[in-house]
């Protein structure tokens, strides 16, 4: 026993990332077996990359970003990608030095806030959401088929349109009212939801955060940070309670005799989605009494959902009907009336 202790101790500590991080001895072997085509900042630039096909691996990616991890990393410098230039090092490389290699790319060349974050989030995404959402975040094939309504497609500009991180978050907590889509909040940490929705965001909505934050969609707590999701409770508070964008201001009584006239055919008078109408419609209108609905429509998602409807279902872009104030109108109105009454 104690023998064994002694074996495994050292190669541990070896192991250990800080340890080998600012590795020199690594630095020199990347330079001298890597370098020639992944370029020296590992960005793929090197005169080697013009004659391949596939070209070397950017590790300064988003992509590599999401794609990447150490367990994958050390496959491939192990073993190679058969059909391409990159061979496999174990020849010629021991396990020490392949790690040291991984973990030198890990820290030196990739995203440093987004390597771990997609590493974890792309597991918890393959784990429990690619089963509907697909691999590639259109859906999978068989729920687009078969579920009414389908998945969210991520890649569309549709759902960028209508969605922020924060409202992304709510949804993946609460579910959706009477969709197929559950809250995660009883399965997953509020940690591991935020995280696997910026994975969401990263690998199938490139550019959606910078855009997001230039239209001032997402949010700053008023000490100046970001929101944490620490409190889930204050947060929802906090969520629920946040105002339209560019200063507009929706006013209920005004909003209630467009409610009645245009949305309770469907929605209902009551606003529990069993409008005269609801009965032939599939997916049927939302029911915006439903928990779900109460935990993740605030003023901005209702605004945006109005005014772009939903493609593919009987819900109406009301922005080609109505001008900005009325859909703020109808908007809180249903917001005061259904959603906090
Ligand atoms: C002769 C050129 C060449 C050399 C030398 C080379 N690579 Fe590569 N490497 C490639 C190419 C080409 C790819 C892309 C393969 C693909 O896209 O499937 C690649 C891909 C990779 C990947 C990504 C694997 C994946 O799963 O996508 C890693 C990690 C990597 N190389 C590490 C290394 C390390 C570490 C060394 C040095 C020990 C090295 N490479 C040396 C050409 C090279
Ligand atoms: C059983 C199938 C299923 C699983 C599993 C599932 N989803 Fe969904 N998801 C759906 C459906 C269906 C919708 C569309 C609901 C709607 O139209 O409101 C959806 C919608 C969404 C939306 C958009 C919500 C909105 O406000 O429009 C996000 C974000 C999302 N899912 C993320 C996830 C994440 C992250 C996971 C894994 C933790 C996950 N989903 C697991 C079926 C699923
Ligand atoms: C012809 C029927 C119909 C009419 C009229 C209609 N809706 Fe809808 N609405 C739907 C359906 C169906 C959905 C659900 C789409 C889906 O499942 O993706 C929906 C979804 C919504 C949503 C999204 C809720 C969510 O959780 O994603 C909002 C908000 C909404 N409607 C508000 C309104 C308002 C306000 C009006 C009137 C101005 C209106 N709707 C008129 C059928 C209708």
């Amino acid at each position: 026993m104690k023998s064994m202790l002694f074996l495994i101790l050292p190669a541990a500590l070896l192991a250990s990332p800080a340890a080998q991080a600012e590795d020199s001895a690594t630095l020199q072997l990347y330079n001298e077996y890597c370098s020639v085509c992944h370029g020296d900042n590992g960005d793929g630039q090197s005169h080697a990359r013009l004659g391949l096909v596939p070209p070397p691996r950017d590790f300064t990616s988003p992509q590599s970003a999401v794609e990447l991890n150490r367990p994958r990393i050390i496959r491939a410098i192990r073993d190679g990608i058969p059909g391409t230039a990159m061979t496999g090092w174990k020849s010629r490389l021991d396990d020490t030095q392949i790690e040291a290699l991984a973990e030198l790319i890990a820290t030196r060349f990739m995203l440093p806030s987004t390597a771990s974050s997609a590493t974890e989030g792309s597991q918890i995404y393959a784990a429990y959401c690619s089963v509907c959402h697909g691999d590639s975040g259109k859906g999978a094939l068989w729920a687009t088929a078969g579920l009414s309504p389908r998945p969210a497609d991520f890649t569309s500009q549709e759902f960028r349109s209508t969605q922020t991180r924060d409202h992304m978050i709510q949804s993946v907590s609460y579910g959706r009212p009477e969709t197929a889509m559950t809250g995660w909040k009883k399965r997953l940490t509020d940690e591991q939801i935020a995280t696997v929705v910026d994975y969401v965001i990263e690998a199938f909505m490139p550019g959606f955060g910078d855009q997001a934050e230039a239209a001032g969609n997402t949010h700053k707590h008023s000490d100046g940070h970001n929101h944490t999701h620490a409190d889930p409770d204050t947060d929802l508070a906090v969520y629920m309670k946040l105002p339209l964008e560019n200063g507009l201001r929706g006013d209920a009584v005004r909003g209630e005799p467009l409610y009645q006239d245009n949305c309770a055919t469907c929605h209902g008078e009551e606003g529990d989605g069993r409008g005269p109408r609801a009965y032939f419609i599939n997916p049927k209108p939302r029911n915006f009494l439903h928990t779900a609905s109460r935990a993740s429509l605030n003023r901005p998602t209702l605004y945006r959902l109005i005014g772009k409807g939903k493609l593919r279902t009987e819900m109406p872009a009301w922005e080609k009907v109505f001008d900005a104030q009325q859909i703020a109108d109808v908007g809180e109105y249903v917001f005061t009336t259904f959603i906090q009454p």
